[in-house]
């Protein structure tokens, strides 16, 4: 199951996240928002990152305009590692060595086509362990 959530500025990139991943067979989980008319993102990613903090989602996808406030967010709930992507290397990255469970898109940022790719990658990637396990043990203990 995938969480997704954005504010108005990430909605059209979430909507079509969304439909990306209906289409090839995930579960989605949608906590909004639900249309372009503005609204405070905090209350979105928070929702979202508590959906896979407690196991009730596996992974994460966040979107603002920036993709900076919603990841912001997500890395204040325990146990969320929340990379904010910006193309398919960090993606990529993100997951083998920080075994990121939340990834934030900036749809100001990233179009669309580019944003996709990188969910794909994103999804598809293991975390690596090894002396990454070490760091990313690390970073747990700081609660
Ligand atoms: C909304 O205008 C914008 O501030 C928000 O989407 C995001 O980019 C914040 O980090």
């Amino acid at each position: 199951m995938i969480a997704l959530a954005s504010d108005h500025a990430g909605f059209e990139l979430k909507e079509a996240i969304k439909k990306h991943l209906v289409e090839n067979n995930y579960d989605i989980l949608d906590f909004g928002t639900n249309s372009n008319a503005s609204v405070d993102y905090p209350p979105f990613a928070r929702m979202a990152a508590e959906a896979v903090a407690a196991g009730e989602c596996d992974k994460g996808i966040i979107c603002c305009g920036t993709g900076i406030g919603v990841s912001i967010v997500a890395n204040k709930v325990k146990g969320i590692r929340c990379a904010l992507c910006t193309n398919e290397f960090t993606a990529e990255m993100s997951r083998k060595h920080n075994d990121a469970n939340m990834m934030a898109l900036g749809a100001r940022v990233t179009d669309q086509e580019l944003a996709l790719k990188m969910v794909d990658i994103w999804l598809n990637t293991e975390f690596e362990e090894g002396r990454h396990k070490r760091r990313v043990d690390m970073i747990e203990e700081l609660g």
